[in-house]
């Protein structure tokens, strides 16, 4: 064959597989698109800055033909992947194509993410995935189990070195589902997405349970009940989008910073809301958003996982341009308690912004640990100690504002001083001690409120007492646990500050295999 021979056979699979656009064919588009959903390719388009795309193996076609699989060879297989840009950002992408076997994993398939993953890592690149997929293709047996192995390796491998995001498109199902698991964060979209270990039919022959795709797996679910899920977006535009926001908060890899996105926000603007946002009944709630609202850049959070262990909040910012991750007992939601959900939650956002340069701010207003039966059998003492190691071992600047209470055990996880706090502050109406007033005075009293005249009036008295000595950030200053009692107001200033000292600071763990988180 000469040169022209060979480029006109390469025109013809191009325009072969362009006339296919998307490899299932127009009935499957028609039904893919009746479910709300669209394309491979046409979600990479509004992932991706116009025009960026680089498509990789889109000739590549899967190699087992048993079962009638000679006759459902499609140009690409069922995964669209290749480089792109998000805000001029080099990303690697994959787009499981849901029209071609249901996207199933093939040994075609995997080797095609596995390309693109192997990229990123030598580049240090993020990788985003755009999951839509029936799982390990069952015709191919143990070759497709074998590919899920390789893809869990490389997201395994990956992890802390580039960001990978997941995006869930459509019904996810075995494999489909852990390869997102072991990501940094995944989205899902509202009433057309689902993630399970298996679908409803197979539920049915199993457990016997009759239970919708909604029930099981849909993005409600996942982002109140397991906490799978990290963002929910009303369609698949907004989905796509989001991603594109969470990217402008990530650095490229584990050895850049997150990118510096310069404001008109005033870095020194007080706001005198602040001075007046905590109530002064200590049991009556606040909303935490709105303290971090009014400090952050432009009033712009972004949130992760905003309806799982609504108790605490976490999520991006920016502080004078820089990218920051906040993490803040939430008083308006079980009075901000730490609970086993809240304290996973945390941990494990607290950990991705240790492993990727972004600094940690953290606001504090935290009655305690959750007691009781439920969360003691449910092992708080295990997950607790989950957010105690990553405030640990976190060597990212760690920036921490108290607001109120900041009692017990719960004082010393919260980024307190004693585990690396850079830059400790409270707030006048910050309340540092080992319990509340109440609780505290009824043991440490208990005979003299017993034996006295009138009980009622001695316990008001022994506790405004002991309000007046521990229920304040002061003997904790005293010492240097906090390093400054500021006005509220001028929150914002203070932490913009700390972020320009600490933003070189050094500071290292023993070398070790790795540690052992309670897990
Ligand atoms: C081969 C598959 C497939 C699969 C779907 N298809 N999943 N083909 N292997 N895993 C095919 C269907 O046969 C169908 O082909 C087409 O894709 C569309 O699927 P439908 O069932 O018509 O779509 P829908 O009704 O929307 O249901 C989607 C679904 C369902 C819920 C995902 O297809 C399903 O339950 N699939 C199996 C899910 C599963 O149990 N996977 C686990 C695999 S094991 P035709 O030609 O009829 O249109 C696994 C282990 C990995 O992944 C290891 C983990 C550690």
């Amino acid at each position: 064959m000469t040169v022209i021979d060979h480029l006109s056979k390469i025109e013809e699979l191009r325009l072969k597989r362009a006339q296919s656009h998307e490899g299932g064919g127009v009935d499957r588009q028609k039904k893919q698109k009746e479910g709300n959903r669209h394309t491979a390719h046409e979600r990479l388009d509004v992932l991706l800055d116009p025009g960026s795309f680089r498509e990789l193996d889109a000739f590549a076609q899967h190699r087992v033909n048993d079962f009638g699989m000679d006759k459902k060879k499609y140009l690409g297989d069922s995964v669209v992947t290749g480089w792109g840009t998000i805000n001029g950002h080099l990303v690697y992408v994959f787009s499981q194509d849901f029209t071609v076997i249901g996207g199933s994993l093939s040994e075609v398939h995997a080797e095609k993410i596995c390309k693109v993953m192997d990229m990123a890592l030598k580049t240090g690149a993020p990788v985003i995935g755009l999951n839509d997929s029936g799982g390990a293709r069952i015709q191919e047996g143990v070759l497709s189990l074998a590919g899920y192995a390789e893809i869990f390796l490389r997201n395994t491998m990956s992890s802390g070195v580039v960001p990978q995001v997941s995006l869930i498109m459509g019904p996810c199902a075995g494999g489909a589902v852990y390869s997102p698991a072991l990501t940094d964060f995944v989205i899902m979209v509202q009433d057309s997405s689902y993630m399970y270990i298996t679908g409803p039919d197979v539920v049915k022959t199993v457990t016997h349970e009759d239970v919708t795709h909604e029930e099981l797996g849909g993005a409600s679910v996942h982002a109140s009940k397991s906490g799978v899920c990290h963002l929910v977006a009303d369609n698949e535009q907004q989905a796509l989008l989001l991603a594109r926001e969470l990217m402008s908060y990530l650095p490229q890899n584990n050895m850049e910073d997150p990118p510096f996105v310069p404001t008109n926000d005033d870095p020194l603007r007080a706001d005198p809301e602040l001075d007046k946002i905590i109530p002064d009944n200590p049991n009556k709630p606040y909303d935490m958003k709105d303290v971090i609202k009014k400090v952050v850049d432009d009033g712009v959070f972004f949130e992760i996982h905003e309806n799982f262990a609504m108790n605490i909040v976490v999520g991006f910012a920016r502080l004078g341009g820089h990218s920051v991750g906040i993490v803040a007992n939430q008083p308006a939601v079980l009075a901000g308690v730490l609970d086993i959900d809240a304290s996973e939650k945390a941990a494990r956002f607290v950990r991705f912004c240790d492993a990727f340069n972004v600094p940690i701010v953290t606001f504090v207003d935290v009655p305690g640990y959750m007691p009781g039966t439920a969360q003691e059998y449910g092992g708080i003492i295990r997950a607790g100690a989950k957010l105690l190691y990553a405030y640990c071992e976190a060597t990212v600047p760690k920036l921490t504002v108290t607001t109120r209470k900041s009692y017990g055990g719960a004082y010393c996880v919260m980024s307190s001083k004693h585990l690396r706090g850079d830059l400790n502050l409270a707030w006048p109406t910050a309340e540092i001690a080992v319990m509340g007033p109440d609780g505290a005075v009824g043991i440490i009293f208990r005979r003299e409120i017993e034996t006295a005249e009138d009980p009622v009036a001695k316990k008001a008295e022994l506790t405004n007492d002991y309000r007046e000595k521990f229920a304040s950030p002061y003997s904790a200053a005293e010492r240097g646990y906090i390093d400054d009692i500021i006005e509220p107001r001028e929150t914002r200033a203070r932490l913009i500050n700390g972020l320009e000292v600490f933003q070189n600071k050094r500071d290292s763990n023993p070398a070790r295999k790795h540690g052992n988180i309670p897990l």
